[in-house]
């Protein structure tokens, strides 16, 4: 199938070569997103459009004057419009290596309109299948599957949906997963992937703020004096070792989201499950990482020192549930579910935890979706990543003053003030 490909790219045939490459179960360039997702990338016109391209200069080559086939002529004209974007791409292993435009994006400039630009992973597999493999294997393949659904993306207007929402999980979902979020759309380096910067783009923030843990922790503090990797670890050099692209290995309950637990324990909020035998052989695979700098006692130490903490955090968590649910069941939540807008996803009934929304809610679930949502992801997240203050003042501190005003609001409202 690649030497076909290959071939008819040489005979000029760029898109029929392209369509073979993806192969027939997956949708051919112009079939644009699939039905369920949000509306995705650009706004403007959807999917099969033909029109000039919002920004086409008045009286100058819009789409329409584009001829439709246009092998080995994108340089020439696009040097032109976009000069920044050819500096990235000159400077790139692409351009040295002789990879051209319609390789990624296909010679028919009807169907690069109609997908507007879009560039999915399964046109860099034909060339890089192991990375492609791994990355869609991996949570970042899942990245996209994992917001569309979720009720917090269903409760925004469609552009928060593309910007807020996708800006961070449009990298992946199978075939229409993504490359560029770590890698940039015209260099595609692999030394800008490395940097902690291309993570932390996504990685920040009150409900995951990796790139802000790191940095303040003597990881981060020696890597900004050195700039060496041999010295501090990145987070390449943690969950990407030996430039896999499966950023899931190594970890146990300390996963994205809300964490997990092993299997059989008993879940404060909507987690993931892991088998304790899969835990033990991932968290001696992410041992294997600190060796270079660690003895194996002190590395092992501070993660089972974060997976104390982790739990700590879900029975805080657990306690604050149990007092909202007896609230509910005492009918004292005000507004109750029952007479508030419905829920995108599960009505009427009392979200704790997961698709959690933070609008139109009593006091008592405001007090826990801060706790739960915020407070106990830092402290996990900044105990794994060895920073004391997310893991104590930012996080765990604030989760127990977070409960602490739970229970205030509980009397209160017992006590019918
Ligand atoms: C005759 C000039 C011309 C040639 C040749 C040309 N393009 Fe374009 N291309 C345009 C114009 C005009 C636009 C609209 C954006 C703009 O005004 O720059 C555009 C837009 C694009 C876009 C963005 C689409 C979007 O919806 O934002 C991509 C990707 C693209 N071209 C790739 C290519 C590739 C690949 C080739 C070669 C196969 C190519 N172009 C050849 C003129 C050209
Ligand atoms: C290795 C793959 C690859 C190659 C080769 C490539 N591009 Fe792109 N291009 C992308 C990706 C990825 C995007 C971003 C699309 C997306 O967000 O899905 C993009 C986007 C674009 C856009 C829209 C930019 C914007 O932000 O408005 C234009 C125009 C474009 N490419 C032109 C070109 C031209 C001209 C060439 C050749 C000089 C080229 N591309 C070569 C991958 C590539
Ligand atoms: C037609 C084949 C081809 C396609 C399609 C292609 N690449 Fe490449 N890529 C290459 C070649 C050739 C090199 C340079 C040789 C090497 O280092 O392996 C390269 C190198 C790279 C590098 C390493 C650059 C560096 O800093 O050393 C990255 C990252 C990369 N490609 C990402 C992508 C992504 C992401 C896509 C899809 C959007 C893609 N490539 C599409 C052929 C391709
Ligand atoms: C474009 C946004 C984006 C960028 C850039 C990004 N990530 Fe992610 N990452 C995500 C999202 C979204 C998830 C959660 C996916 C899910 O669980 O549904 C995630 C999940 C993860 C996970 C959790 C894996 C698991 O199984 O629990 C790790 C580890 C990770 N990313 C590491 C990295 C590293 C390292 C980098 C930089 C080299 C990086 N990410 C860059 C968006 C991003
Ligand atoms: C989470 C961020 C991230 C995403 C998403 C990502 N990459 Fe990478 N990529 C990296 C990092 C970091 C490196 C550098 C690895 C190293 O040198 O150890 C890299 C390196 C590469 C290389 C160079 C390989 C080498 O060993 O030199 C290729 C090729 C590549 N990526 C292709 C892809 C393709 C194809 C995709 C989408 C399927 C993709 N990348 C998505 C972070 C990412
Ligand atoms: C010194 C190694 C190390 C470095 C550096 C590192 N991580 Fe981690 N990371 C871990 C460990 C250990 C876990 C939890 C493993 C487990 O579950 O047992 C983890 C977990 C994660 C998770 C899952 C959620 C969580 O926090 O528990 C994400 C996402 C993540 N890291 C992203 C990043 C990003 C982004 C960076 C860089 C800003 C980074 N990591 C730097 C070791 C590291
Ligand atoms: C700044 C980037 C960013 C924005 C904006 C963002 N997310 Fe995320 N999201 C992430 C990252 C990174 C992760 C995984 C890291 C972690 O949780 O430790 C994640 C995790 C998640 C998870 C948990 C997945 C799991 O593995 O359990 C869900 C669900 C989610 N996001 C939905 C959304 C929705 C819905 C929106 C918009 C209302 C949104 N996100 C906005 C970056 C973002
Ligand atoms: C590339 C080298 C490198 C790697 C890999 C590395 N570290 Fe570190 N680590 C350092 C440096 C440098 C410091 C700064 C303090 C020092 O020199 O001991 C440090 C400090 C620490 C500290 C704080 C020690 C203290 O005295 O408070 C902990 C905890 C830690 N690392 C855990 C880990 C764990 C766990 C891993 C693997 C998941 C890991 N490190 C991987 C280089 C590394």
């Amino acid at each position: 199938m690649r030497a076909i490909a290959a071939l008819l790219l040489l005979l000029g045939l760029g898109a029929v070569a392209l369509a073979l490459r993806e192969g027939p179960s997956q949708p051919g360039p112009a079939a644009g997103p699939p039905p369920a997702a949000p509306p995705s990338g650009a706004s403007g016109a959807g999917p099969g459009r033909t029109a000039p391209p919002p920004g086409a200069p008045p009286g100058g080559a819009g789409a329409a004057a584009v001829p439709r086939n246009l092998e080995g002529e994108c340089a020439t004209c696009h040097r032109d419009r976009q000069p920044g974007l050819l500096a990235q791409w000159d400077a790139s292993a692409h351009a040295q290596a002789g990879v051209r435009c319609e390789d990624c994006h296909g010679s028919d400039h009807e169907a690069i309109f109609a997908e507007r630009g879009r560039v999915p992973a399964s046109r860099c597999a034909p060339c890089h299948e192991r990375q492609t493999q791994e990355f869609l294997a991996s949570a970042h393949g899942r990245a996209r599957e994992g917001a569309v659904g979720n009720a917090r993306l269903l409760a925004q207007v469609p552009a928060m949906q593309r910007r807020g929402c996708m800006g961070c999980h449009d990298m992946g979902r199978g075939d229409e997963g993504r490359c560029n979020g770590c890698h940039g759309a015209h260099r595609h380096s692999a030394a800008d992937a490395r940097r902690p910067e291309a993570c932390g783009v996504c990685h920040m923030g009150p409900d995951h703020p990796h790139i802000e843990a790191w940095e303040s922790s003597l990881h981060g503090l020696v890597y900004r004096a050195t700039g060496d990797e041999r010295q501090a670890p990145t987070c390449a050099t943690c969950h990407m070792p030996r430039g896999t692209h499966d950023v899931s290995g190594g970890i146990t309950i300390g996963r994205s989201g809300s964490g997990a637990v092993l299997e059989g324990e008993a879940m404060p909020i909507p987690m993931k499950r892991i088998r304790a035998e899969t835990a033990a052989a991932e968290r001696e695979a992410m041992l294997g990482r600190c060796l270079p700098c660690h003895t194996p006692r002190q590395a092992r130490a501070a993660l089972e020192d974060a997976d104390e903490i982790k739990r700590e955090a879900d029975r805080l968590v657990l306690e604050a549930r149990r007092l909202v649910e007896a609230l509910h069941a005492e009918g004292l939540l005000d507004p109750p579910p029952e007479e508030r807008p419905a829920h995108p996803t599960a009505g009427h009934a009392l979200v704790l935890g997961g698709p959690m929304l933070y609008e139109n809610q009593s006091e008592a679930e405001r007090i826990f979706f801060d706790l739960a949502k915020f407070a106990h992801a830092i402290t996990f997240k900044g105990a794994y990543h060895q920073s004391p203050d997310y893991t104590h003042w930012l996080g765990l501190a604030r989760l127990k003053a977070g409960l602490e005003e739970l229970k205030a609001e509980a009397r209160r409202l017992r006590a019918g003030r």
